[in-house]
């Protein structure tokens, strides 16, 4: 579904993405891991147009997409989620998921826009908020929302970005269902995510990411137990 080739991404003298050479086939979970700072949120900002690689090929479907525009990418079925949520601050919850729904379709009239969003509010738990300003949710709030609005331009590949961070132990279940939910409604999914329970339980295979460059890709179990994966993680002596 995705084949990510030698993927470069330089600021200034920064390499962030060093050569990254990952691929994820349709109706997987992968885990994308790695330290802070490993390239993580760059390489789904590389995928989904936000940036444009320095060198290397990035393609989804079949089709070459490094360098398109975000918005072309999302009409072929690719969203995400954003690590630091920036929804549309001065409209309502509603009103931010609609947008997304019927964002470059010509096949839905207002009103089934209207009902399609609040089904993915109704999803993300924000029913009650659905005609709030945005303002009035909180950040775990905006992270449901933000999940709402990938979900509202139906994609066949959805990247989380740190969807969870700062989430009390029932939260985080509670978006584990979710998340296993989208899943089984036919979505591939690749999650990034610092709570290693959490990945481990969900993902179908971990990839690894330490500065710029994959370091493991595999079995979950296998991955979170090699000696390179630790060490990037908790220094050489651990290892
Ligand atoms: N727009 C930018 N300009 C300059 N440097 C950047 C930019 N975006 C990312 N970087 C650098 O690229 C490297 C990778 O950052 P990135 O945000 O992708 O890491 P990450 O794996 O998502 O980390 P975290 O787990 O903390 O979210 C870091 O050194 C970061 O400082
Ligand atoms: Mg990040």
């Amino acid at each position: 579904m995705l084949i990510c080739e030698n993927v470069v991404k330089e600021f200034g003298g920064v390499q962030a993405l060093a050569g990254v050479n990952m691929q994820v086939h349709e109706g997987e979970i992968v885990g994308l891991v790695g330290p802070n700072g490993s390239g993580k949120s760059t390489l789904i900002n590389n995928v989904t147009g936000q940036y444009v690689p320095t060198s290397g090929r990035i393609t989804f479907l079949g089709q070459r997409i490094d360098g398109k525009e975000p918005h072309t990418i999302s009409h072929l079925g690719l969203a995400r989620t954003y690590q630091i949520p920036r929804p549309f601050a001065t409209m309502t919850v509603l009103e931010n998921v609609e947008i997304s729904s019927v964002f470059g379709r010509v096949d839905r009239s207002p009103t089934e826009a209207i009902d399609e969003a609040l089904k993915w509010i109704e999803f993300a738990g924000l029913s009650e908020y659905a005609y709030a300003p945005v303002t009035k949710l909180n950040l775990h709030q905006r992270k449901f929302l933000e999940l709402a609005r990938a979900l509202a331009t139906e994609p066949r590949l959805l990247m989380l970005d740190e969807v969870m961070a700062g989430l009390n132990p029932a939260e985080i279940d509670e978006s584990v269902k979710m998340i296993r939910r989208i899943h089984e409604s036919g979505v591939t999914i690749v999650i990034v995510e610092h709570l290693m329970r959490v990945v481990t339980s969900l993902s179908t295979r971990i990839v690894v990411l330490d500065q710029g460059v994959v370091i493991a890709d595999g079995d979950p179990q296998d991955v979170m137990q090699d000696a390179h994966v630790i060490s990037a993680y908790l220094g050489r002596d651990y290892a």
